[in-house]
C-alpha cells in the first residue's frame, strides 16, 4: 500500500503559539508541515513570509512545505530555500518561466512543485511535469483554510495520476483544500499521496487524534 503522508497546514493554527502548536503536530505524528504564503495579490489574503519560516524551522525537525501562493514567485525562492524550505511549490497560473523556477527550487536543494488552481486543467502540467517531484492540486480556490471541498477536481486527480503513470516519472499528488476523513478515501483512491489539512487538524482539541482520524479513514473505506 502507497505510504500517505499528512502535512497539516499551519494557516489554521494559534499563530501566538506556532513554536507550540509545531511541537504539538510533530508529537502528533504529522509527516511535514504546510506554510501557505500568500500575498493579497495572486490570493484575496496577506500571510506569511521567509522570516516567519524561518523562526519556525528552529521549532521543529519536520520538514516543511511551502506553498507560494504569490505573484513573481521566482523572485523569493532563494528568501524561502535560505529559510529552511524542503519542499516549495510555485501555481503554474502566476509563473511564466515554470521549469526555470523548478530548476531553481531543485538546484536549492529542496523538492519542486507545481500547484494548480482548481478550475486548471490536467492537460496544462504537460509539458513541466518531467521537471518537478510533486503536484500540489488544489480543491478549493486557493486563499482561506476551511473552505468546502470541490468535488469534481477528484476527476482531475485521476488525470494526473494517469500521466504519471504514462510517463514513468516519480512525482507525487499533494492535495489541499477541505481534506478532512470524509474526502479523504476520494482524494487517495484517485492517487493523492500527500494530504494538507488546516482545520482538519488544527481545528481539533486533539491533533494526534486528528491526524489518525483522516489516516485511518483512508483504511476503513479505501
Ligand atoms: C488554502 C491553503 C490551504 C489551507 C487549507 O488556500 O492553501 O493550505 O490552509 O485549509 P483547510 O484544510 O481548512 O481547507
Ligand atoms: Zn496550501
Amino acid at each position: 500500500m502507497t505510504k500517505i503522508r499528512i502535512a497539516p497546514s499551519l494557516l489554521s493554527a494559534d499563530f501566538s503559539r506556532l513554536g507550540e502548536e509545531l511541537r504539538d503536530i510533530e508529537r502528533g505524528g504529522a509527516d511535514l508541515v504546510h506554510l501557505d504564503v500568500m500575498d493579497g495579490h495572486f490570493v484575496p489574503n496577506l500571510t506569511i513570509g521567509p522570516a516567519v519560516v524561518k523562526a519556525c524551522r528552529a521549532q521543529t525537525s519536520l520538514p516543511f512545505d511551502c506553498h507560494l501562493m504569490i505573484a513573481h514567485p521566482q523572485q523569493y525562492i532563494g528568501a524561502f530555500l535560505d529559510a529552511g524550505a524542503n519542499m516549495i511549490s510555485v501555481h503554474q497560473e502566476t509563473e511564466p518561466h515554470l521549469q526555470r523556477a523548478l530548476r531553481l527550487i531543485r538546484d536549492g536543494g529542496a523538492k519542486a512543485g507545481i500547484a494548480i488552481n482548481p478550475a486548471t486543467a490536467a492537460e496544462s502540467l504537460s509539458a513541466a511535469i518531467e521537471f518537478c517531484d510533486f503536484v500540489l492540486v488544489m480543491t478549493v480556490n486557493p486563499g482561506f483554510g476551511g473552505q468546502k471541498f470541490i468535488e469534481p477536481v477528484v476527476g482531475k486527480i485521476r488525470l494526473i495520476a494517469q500521466m504519471i503513470r504514462e510517463r514513468g516519472v516519480a512525482v507525487d499528488i499533494e492535495v489541499d483544500g477541505g481534506i478532512d476523513r470524509s474526502t479523504t478515501p476520494l482524494v487517495v483512491a484517485a492517487g493523492a499521496t500527500i494530504l494538507v489539512a488546516g482545520s482538519a487538524v488544527f481545528g481539533q482539541p486533539d491533533r494526534k487524534m486528528a491526524m489518525e482520524a483522516i489516516r485511518n479513514s483512508v483504511s476503513v473505506r479505501v
